[in-house]
């Protein structure tokens, strides 16, 4: 299987009031195509950084990242241009305009590529069908719940033909049902229109649940990446001591307790 992202040795260093903060230290991974990829870890570990690379809010310090055969660092001009709609990214808070209803929200991504009125409805009403807002097209955000108001998020990141989708903690302002349902969807899109995901999240329960191949990340590293089926059964794993802490407590009972959220 091809590679969407590949990074090697990315570092990415802030500097505050003097002090020099080691937000991405030497990660290195491979984020396959079609995967449903999680990255998982505590507040501060570095994974929302990681996603401001991929998305081209930010730079590395040191290191590269290639989209397909493509260096991020050499995008310009209409190859930027395609590398931004062909990236979305679906952030924690929505971020969706109040004043705006769900369909102008969904639509504005291609308002702002200049796409025709015509083109910009019916793609619209595509992607509200297939989220699941048939009757809230006229609705303002204020008047969605969160499940809802994440769906409107999903359905504008993916308007202008997304092929990966980032999300960044997309489901932890939703309650546990929710959480499942948005899941259930991202999970669904993936096989209707054929892309790769990205999910960060400190739920190991959404890594169970939705993803294919997690890397943990600690303190700016990437310190344990696999197959989730493969970690859930292997008791060294950090995933493996989540998904059955009973069992592992029986032979490391200083293990338990770690980061369960
Ligand atoms: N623009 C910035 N300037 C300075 N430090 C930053 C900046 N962005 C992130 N950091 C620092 O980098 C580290 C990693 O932050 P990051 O936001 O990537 O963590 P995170 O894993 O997404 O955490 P959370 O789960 O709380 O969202 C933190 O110590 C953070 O304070
Ligand atoms: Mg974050």
């Amino acid at each position: 299987m091809s590679n969407v992202f590949t990074l090697e040795h990315v570092s990415k260093t802030f500097s505050r009031a003097g002090e020099s903060i080691h937000a991405l230290d030497d990660v290195s991974l491979d984020i396959p195509a079609g995967s449903f990829y999680g990255i998982v870890g505590t507040s501060g570990a570095g994974k929302s950084t990681l996603l401001r690379l991929l998305n081209l809010h930010d730079k590395p310090t040191a290191g590269s990242i290639r989209f397909h055969d493509t260096a991020l660092a050499d995008l310009q001009g209409p190859a930027l241009r395609a590398y931004l709609s062909k990236v979305a990214t679906v952030f924690q808070h929505f971020n969706l305009f109040h004043g705006k209803t769900v369909a102008e929200n969904i639509e504005l991504p291609l308002a702002v590529r200049g796409v025709s009125r015509a083109i910009r409805r019916s793609k619209a009403a595509e992607l509200i069908e297939l989220v699941g807002l048939q009757g809230k097209e006229r609705a303002y955000p204020s008047q969605l719940s969160g499940g809802q108001t994440q769906r409107v998020g999903i359905a504008r990141a993916l308007v202008a033909d997304a092929e990966v989708l980032l999300c960044d903690e997309a489901t932890s302002a939703l309650d546990s049902d929710t959480t499942m349902v948005v899941l259930d969807l991202l999970l669904r899109l993936k096989r209707q229109l054929n892309l790769t995901i990205v999910l960060i999240t400190h739920s190991w329960h959404v890594v169970r649940y939705a993803a294919d191949i997690v890397t943990l990340v600690q303190k700016g590293r990437a310190v344990e990446t696999g197959a989730v089926r493969d970690l859930l059964h292997d008791a060294d794993s950090w995933l493996g001591r989540q998904y059955c802490p009973r069992r592992i407590w029986a032979r490391h009972p200083r293990m338990v307790g770690f980061a369960t959220n």
